[in-house]
C-alpha cells in the first residue's frame, strides 16, 4: 500500500548527523550557496531564503535577484553578498538568468519570490552544474513548463519543495488527488524525474528518485503563514552543503524547521509567530539538538 515503505525521521537521527563545526574550519567548508529569486513585488522571500541559510550555517549564500531589491535585501540580510541583475516590471529577465556563472558555488536554491510574468528557463545554466540545487515557489512554477527538460536528471542532486497546490501543478493533477495519494504521486514524480521531493504540509515527505519515504514528525499550524517555505528553502541548502549525504540536510532542514515553530510555541500564540521568529529561533533548535 502507499506508505508501506515509509519511516519518520527520529530525533536521534537528526542529531547523529548534524554536521560539527570543525576547528581549523573556514567560510569555504561550510557550503558557498547562491539563491536565486524575489522581485519588486515580493522581496522578503529572497531575503528570508538567504537569512535562513545564513542561521543554518552555511559559510557564504550570495543573493541573485532583481537589482533594484538589492538594498530591501541587504537591509535584512547584512551577511549576504547579492548579485544585481536586470530585470523587467520588477521581476528577472531569462538572459540574466542564463548568463549566471555557477562554477563558484556548492549549491543554488531558486525560486521564492521571483515572480512568474515572464517566461524563465533555467534547466541549461543547471544543467552544467553538479552542486545541489533546490526549486522553490515561484521556480517550480517555471520549473512545470520545461520538465522534459529535466527528465533524464543533473550531474548532481535536484531537490524540489513544493505545497500541495505546487505538486498539483506539477503534476497535472488537483490538489484533492495530490491529498489523497502524496506517498505515492511524489515517488512516480522523484523517480520519473530523479529529484528528491519535498512535499510540504503537515507531516510533510521527503522522498528520493529510489523510492525510500520519510515522513516527519515535527512543525504545527504556526507555519501556516507567507514566509514558511522560503525559510525551509534556505535551510535545505545549508544543509544540504554542510552534511555527506545531501539528503541527511534534507531530511534534518525540514525537521529543524518544524522543530523551531514547536519550540516557539511554548510560550508564544501559535498564530502570531511569523517566520522570521522561526530563523530567529533556529539557533537555539540546534542547540537543543547538540
Ligand atoms: N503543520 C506543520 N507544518 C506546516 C503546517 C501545519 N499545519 N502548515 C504549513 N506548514 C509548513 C509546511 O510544511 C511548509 O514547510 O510550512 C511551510 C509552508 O510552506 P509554503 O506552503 O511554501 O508556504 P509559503 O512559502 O509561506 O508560501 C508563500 O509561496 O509557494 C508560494 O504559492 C505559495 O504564495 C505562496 C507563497
Ligand atoms: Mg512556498
Amino acid at each position: 500500500a502507499c506508505g508501506a515503505r515509509s519511516r519518520v525521521r527520529t530525533e536521534n537521527e537528526v542529531r547523529a548527523s548534524l554536521p560539527y563545526r570543525k576547528a581549523d574550519g573556514h567560510k569555504g567548508t561550510y557550503g558557498k550557496g547562491l539563491v536565486i529569486g524575489g522581485s519588486e513585488q515580493m522581496p522578503g522571500a529572497v531575503s528570508l531564503t538567504t537569512r535562513a541559510a545564513l542561521r543554518t550555517g552555511i559559510g557564504l549564500v550570495t543573493a541573485a535577484l532583481p537589482a533594484s531589491i538589492t538594498a530591501t535585501v541587504t537591509g535584512t540580510a547584512t551577511e549576504a553578498t547579492c548579485l544585481p541583475l536586470q530585470s523587467n516590471q520588477g521581476e528577472m529577465i531569462s538572459e540574466s538568468l542564463t548568463g549566471l556563472d555557477l562554477s563558484s558555488y556548492d549549491g543554488a536554491a531558486i525560486g521564492p519570490g521571483m515572480g512568474r510574468s515572464h517566461p524563465l528557463s533555467f534547466s541549461r545554466i543547471f544543467s552544467g552544474f553538479d552542486g545541489l540545487v533546490v526549486i522553490d515557489a515561484d521556480g517550480l512554477y517555471h520549473l512545470a513548463e520545461e520538465l522534459n527538460a529535466w527528465r533524464d536528471g543533473r550531474g548532481g542532486p535536484t531537490v524540489i519543495t513544493p505545497h500541495p497546490g505546487e505538486m498539483a501543478r506539477l503534476t497535472g493533477k488537483t490538489i484533492e488527488d495530490v491529498e489523497k495519494n502524496r506517498f505515492s504521486l511524489s515517488r512516480q514524480f522523484a523517480s520519473e524525474y530523479k529529484m528528491t521531493v519535498v512535499l510540504k504540509g503537515a507531516y510533510t515527505i521527503v522522498t528520493t528518485p529510489d523510492g525510500r519515504q520519510w515522513v516527519n514528525p515535527t512543525g504545527n499550524p504556526g507555519l501556516a503563514k507567507g514566509g514558511s517555505g522560503d525559510t525551509l528553502t534556505g535551510m535545505i541548502l545549508a544543509a544540504g552543503l554542510q552534511t555527506d549525504d545531501f539528503l541527511d540536510g534534507v531530511l534534518n532542514a525540514v525537521y529543524i524547521h518544524g522543530l523551531a515553530a514547536d519550540q516557539l510555541i511554548h510560550e508564544r500564540d501559535e498564530a502570531s509567530i511569523t517566520a522570521s521568529d522561526v530563523i530567529e529561533q533556529l539557533p537555539f533548535a540546534l542547540a537543543s539538538l547538540r
